[in-house]
């Protein structure tokens, strides 16, 4: 279906292509002042320098060429020739029940649907999440959701860092726990016991004790870089004991995942293409895109144009490892091999930027993957209220977990505090705080320009008035109250025939829907959307304090009305769901 502001401009385009002009100068837009008109038009303006002619006189023609067309019921000239255009009140009811009609409520899919992986959340085998993580799993899920929803297809990789140094520090530091597990003993060829030795808890505990122990001292160091590459070599009791760090660090992300409500299609790692490795780096030596640099083995990227200078990719390290660049450009080989994407995206801290971009450099030059098919989706940290990258109290990084915990608090306290759960079950109201902390954390997180980077704070957050994910969840919540009593009173909706300008107001911000999901999306840009819901909540919150629904004596005004909810709620929901965000029945 064609949203208003499209079939006004096929309108007003047709005019101006009927005096000779590109059909372009016609674009209706939403007007920057609504109390004058719903729509404008400012095409007479750029249409009189290019015809060198007088704008108001382009705009006059304009205006007597379409003001008898059934779809507007005014049209008038303002200023120097902007155009200033009423809809009529029946292209208004002819708009609302088309998207009444529509499963989609307005939403189009894409033309040219392509195979696209979405590469996020990226967590560390035994390190803690950390916001940037968090980050990187909301604005990525958000992706996902949208990249579908407009048809694409879309294969989702969690993407797993459990290829580097951090391994080596695990074994070293597990070695001096437990030195006679069979894993270090050289002799041993297998099996190998089928318990993993660790714990999670292990695992939290052994990789921060060793970090900062190799970082007091350089002989410890050594021993985790060289355990580093006994493992990348295929030690076998190393690779015995990744199998297990794995396995056991998986369970609790999925966990935390399956708490967030993200999810991916896979749950590959750095660790999956190190057989690729040994053949990509002779093929790409074969090519001569490879040099040595002190005693390195590097592609060089630079190009003459570059305002900042770009430092080559390690392939190799002096000491013959693979570095994050080489897992990632494997990555891209055995992703080509298994899935072959047409584009790739890459949701990651923007303070990587100058990784991914010799990572997609390096592709190019190697004839992996052409640079415009890679792209990175950068974003920016999240500040405690000192300024600094959010920390927990004690200082140490945020556990995805306690997060949520903290989250759920929160929210329980606003119920509390706004007298939501009298009457309901304990059960229930952990459902409804397990709700609204996710809300409050996921939409605060989407809601700002994606590169800019913002203050935690759990209390604006989780409030309930205001631009947050609470907000709207009460917004979907209410209607669903109303639409409840409708029901038991046995009201029935019928066909929309918008009258008060509240609920022709609320037709137009329920017909931009499909501009803010592709805008939204061809931007990678969640504001874009989380607007649109915004303005959406906001309609309807004043469409429902002008025009009374339930108590309303004319019938056919209140099925309509009903009918206007209904179509709301649908889009509201539709609009919830792209965001990650879930409404409960009731709060
Ligand atoms: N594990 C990485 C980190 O914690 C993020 C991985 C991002 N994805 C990638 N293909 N490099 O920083």
């Amino acid at each position: 279906m064609t949203t208003l502001a499209e079939q006004l401009s096929t309108l007003v385009g047709a005019a101006f292509i009927a005096q000779d002009l590109p059909a372009e100068l016609g674009q209706v837009q939403i007007s920057g002042r609504p109390d004058l008109a719903p729509f404008q038009c400012n095409g007479a303006l750029a249409a009189a320098k290019l015809a060198k002619r007088s704008p108001r006189e382009i705009a006059q023609q304009i205006t007597d060429a379409i003001k008898a067309d059934p779809l507007i019921t005014q049209i008038s000239i303002a200023g120097p020739g902007f155009l200033n255009i009423i809809p009529a009140d029946a292209a208004y009811a002819v708009q609302a029940n088309a998207l009444l009609g529509d499963v989609r409520c307005g939403a189009t899919q894409t033309q040219t649907p392509q195979k696209i992986i979405i590469d996020f959340g990226g967590p560390n085998v035994a390190k803690p999440m950390h916001v940037g993580h968090l980050r990187s799993s909301v604005i990525g899920d958000f992706l996902q959701r949208v990249a579908r929803f407009v048809g694409h297809e879309v294969v989702s990789d969690i993407h797993l860092g459990d290829w580097g140094l951090q391994m080596g520090h695990l074994i070293t530091e597990l070695q001096d726990e437990q030195p006679d597990l069979p894993y270090f003993d050289e002799g041993f060829s297998g099996p190998w016991p089928a318990q993993p030795p660790v714990s999670l808890d292990d695992l939290s505990r052994l990789y921060p004790q060793a970090a900062a122990n190799a970082k007091a001292d350089e002989a410890r160091m050594s021993r985790s870089r060289k355990a580093t590459s006994a493992l990348q070599a295929g030690r076998p009791g190393y690779r015995a004991l990744l199998g297990h760090f794995i396995a056991v660090s998986r369970a609790g992300l999925e966990t935390d995942f399956n708490a967030l409500g993200v999810h991916f299609d896979l749950w590959k790692g750095e660790s999956d293409v190190n057989d690729l490795i040994p053949d990509m780096i002779e093929n790409f030596k074969a090519r001569g895109v490879t040099e040595i640099s002190d005693g390195a083995l590097v592609i060089h990227v630079a190009r003459e144009d570059d305002k900042k200078k770009q430092p080559p990719l390690i392939l190799l390290s002096s000491e013959g490892s693979a570095l994050y660049g080489t897992t990632d450009l494997a990555t891209i080989l055995d992703r080509n091999n298994k899935i072959a994407p047409d584009h790739t995206l890459y949701v990651v801290d923007q303070r990587q930027g100058q990784h991914f971009e010799q990572v997609f450099r390096a592709a190019d030059k190697a004839g992996l993957m052409a640079e415009n098919a890679l792209e990175h989706i950068g974003f920016g940290t999240v500040n405690g209220a000192d300024g600094k990258p959010f920390k927990t109290r004690a200082g140490g990084v945020m556990r995805l977990s306690d997060l949520l915990a903290m989250a759920n608090t929160a929210a329980r306290a606003r119920m509390v505090e706004a007298g939501i759960g009298e009457g309901m079950g304990e059960e229930v109201l952990v459902d409804i705080a397990r709700k609204i902390g996710l809300a409050a954390i996921k939409f605060a997180d989407l809601r700002n320009q994606r590169l800019t980077n913002y203050v935690f704070d759990m209390d604006r957050f989780t409030a309930f008035e205001g631009k947050t994910g609470p907000y709207l969840l009460y917004a979907a919540v209410r209607i669903k109250s109303i639409l409840r009593k409708a029901h038991d009173q046995g009201l029935q909706s019928d066909t929309i025939k918008p009258e008060m300008t509240e609920e022709k107001m609320l037709v137009l911000a329920l017909d931009s829907f499909d501009a803010a999901l592709h805008g939204a999306w061809a931007k990678r840009a969640p504001h874009i959307l989380c607007e649109h819901v915004y303005e959406l909540a906001q309609a309807f919150s004043r469409f429902y304090a002008a025009c009374p629904i339930l108590p309303e004596k004319d019938e056919a005004k209140r099925s309509s009305r009903l009918a206007l909810a209904k179509l709301t709620l649908h889009q509201l929901e539709i609009g919830l769901d792209l965001l990650g965000l879930e409404a409960p029945e009731r709060m």
